[in-house]
């Protein structure tokens, strides 16, 4: 944040375009987490805080508002809900907006890092690695969720190997996974969405680890469209499936996953590609962006508190 901007990479024209997008309003702000010009959830929820330092800067009166219109973005990742109402509450004990926004992200940054400390243990020398989507630093402010345990592997010296699912309608997985690990320099592959079961079933995948939008009280994961069946052929497989999240992302008021919002985004998502409609005319399309993965298909959860059962969540991630 630079005095009331806020200036984001806009994830939208990655890997091809380097841009700024910068937000010199809390409307600003909403556009770029709506658009998806920051998207993921952690990364939703530190922007939402920047956005709420915008509001308050000008009144400090106005920030429920504020805070309603950030809500009213996206309704899947529960950091952004966490982010917006940790603001309010940081603005009435009497800490500056710039200060709590930035503290903010920077207790995100450092419980990412973590989460990579615990993580790392489980990533074998030459571990083959799938993951879905983007969870790493583009999706948080660095590290990453998911990507965390892969770049402290790496960074302890380790070869690991990653299968980049492309992750359709938007990519996420083609055009930023891939961008920041061959970036870091870790090996890895796109595979076409469908292509995971086929790695799986052959042996060649060690783990998988995803990221999380929200997870309920009882430990479902609500991540990316397609999370689900990549965790129903890894327990096929018996192949660990593990999900890395912090805190914010911990929705203990929700008891178990089906009460999650999911939400629908536009069918041209689905139904045009670089431009081209892809179907015959006439034909709509249904474009869930997440689905819920049940809590007894996750082998582990990786959080800044270390790697837990789903019936350790609700003890260990009590308080921020
Ligand atoms: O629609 P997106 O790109 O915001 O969805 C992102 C994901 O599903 C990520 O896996 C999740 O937010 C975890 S990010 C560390």
């Amino acid at each position: 944040m630079e005095g009331s901007e806020v200036h984001f990479i806009d994830q939208r024209y990655l890997p091809h375009e380097d841009k700024l997008y910068i937000a010199r309003t809390t409307e600003e702000v909403a556009y770029a987490i709506s658009d998806m010009v920051v998207r993921g959830a952690p990364a939703i929820g530190v922007a939402a805080a920047y956005g709420m330092a915008q509001a308050a800067m000008i009144n400090d009166g106005g920030l429920p508002e504020a805070g309603e219109q950030l809500k009213a973005t996206r309704p899947t990742a529960h950091d952004l809900f966490f982010a917006v109402d940790h603001m309010i509450t940081a603005i009435k004990d009497g800490q500056g907006p710039d200060a709590a926004s930035k503290d903010y992200a920077d207790s995100i940054t450092e419980r990412c890092e973590r989460i990579g400390i615990h993580g790392e243990q489980l990533v074998p020398y030459d571990g083959r690695i799938l993951t879905h989507c983007n969870a790493g630093a583009l999706a948080t402010v660095l590290w990453g969720t998911a990507l965390s345990p892969i770049y402290k592997a790496f960074e302890a010296g380790k070869d690991p190997f990653v299968y980049v699912d492309e992750t359709r309608p938007r990519l996420q997985g083609a055009r930023l996974t891939a961008y920041e690990l061959h970036d870091a320099g870790v090996r890895c592959s796109i595979i076409s969405d469908n292509a995971a079961g086929h790695y799986m079933l052959r042996g060649e995948v060690d783990l998988c680890i995803v990221g999380a939008d929200r997870i309920s009280r009882n430990g479902d994961v609500a991540n990316k469209i397609g999370t689900y069946e990549k965790a129903v052929v890894a327990r096929d497989n018996d192949i660990p499936f593990y999900v890395a999240a912090p805190t914010s992302t911990y929705d203990p008021s929700l008891a178990d996953g089906l009460a999650i919002p999911i939400e629908e985004r536009s069918q041209d998502e689905v139904l045009i590609v670089r431009g081209n409609p892809i179907g015959p005319k006439g034909v709509g399309a249904l474009n869930p962006a997440f689905d819920v993965t049940p809590a007894r298909l996750v082998t582990g959860y990786i959080t800044e508190h270390g790697v837990l059962a789903a019936d350790e969540l609700e003890s260990r991630l009590a308080d921020f």
